[in-house]
């Protein structure tokens, strides 16, 4: 799958407004759902559920659907919504489907929790067309490698990851390399106008899709690495959340 992953790298993009008209079909829906099971986690010890309401049920204004997303809050549980979410986003731009992370959406009041977890984000997603996304990844708007990356080697990495989305694309990460090692930081800047609870939840979703992105392009060019993961407790600027350690 994560080769399937790999190939959208050039493909997806947010859609950040969407027509209506076109319809997810019935067994795409299937499909999804089935997905949802096959996602890998970052963190495997937390419960993450997913719900697929029509969304008009909630307060995001265009799309056909919104998939919610649940989670028990552990240690790093954002950055794991990140790593997983990134996968579904991935998935649906395979099948033509446009999506788009919405942080600022809020669901119907009876789904703000499920199976006993508060609702974290959606991902609103409505059928497409392959004319409609990217030709490459270029034609998206991203800090240069060198602005991310500090240290020797690992360019070809740091090429592609880059083109990780964000929230408002802010591209809150760092990556330092060293040796045969690559550490991934989650590196904020305060923002005037957003409370830090506000730009650290979603930071912490923003590295974890980070991380997706770095690991998708380590293993498109097979290599093989160990991951360890440190806690980012959303505290300072610049926390460490994984350390990956590439054996060939
Ligand atoms: C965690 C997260 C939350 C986001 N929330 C919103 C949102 O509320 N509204 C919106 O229009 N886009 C939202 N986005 C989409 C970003 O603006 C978009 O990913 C970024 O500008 C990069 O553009 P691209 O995805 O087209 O490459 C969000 C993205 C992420 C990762």
């Amino acid at each position: 799958m994560f080769n399937v992953y790999y190939d959208m790298i050039n493909k997806r993009k947010s859609f950040h407004t969407m027509p209506g008209g076109k319809k997810v079909s019935g067994p795409e829906l299937n499909m999804i759902n089935g997905h949802f099971d096959r996602l890998v986690p970052l963190c495997d010890d937390i419960k993450v559920a997913f719900k697929i309401v029509q969304r008009r049920t909630t307060t995001w204004k265009w799309g056909e659907y919104a998939i919610l997303v649940y989670s028990e809050k552990k240690p790093n549980y954002l950055a794991n919504i990140g790593y997983m979410v990134q996968q579904l986003e991935m998935f649906l731009t395979a099948l033509d489907i446009g999506t788009c992370w919405c942080g600022i959406g809020r669901p119907a009041p009876e789904d703000e929790t499920y199976e006993g977890m508060d609702f974290a984000i959606m991902l609103i997603m409505e059928k497409s067309e392959e004319g409609e996304f990217r030709k490459s990844m270029h034609e998206a708007k991203r800090r240069e490698a060198d602005k991310i990356k500090k240290g020797e080697g690992f360019d070809s990495i740091a090429e592609v990851a880059r083109f990780a989305p964000s929230a408002v694309n802010f591209q809150p990460w760092l990556m330092e390399c060293e040796g045969n090692k690559i550490r991934v930081y989650r590196k904020s800047m305060r923002m005037a106008k957003l409370k830090w609870d506000t730009l650290v939840f979603f930071q912490q979703m923003d590295v974890g899709i980070f991380t997706f992105f770095i690991e998708m392009c380590l293993k498109h060019e097979n290599k093989d690495f160990t991951r360890t993961l440190f806690v980012d407790r959303g505290e300072d600027l610049k926390e460490l959340i994984a350390e990956y350690t590439v054996n060939n």
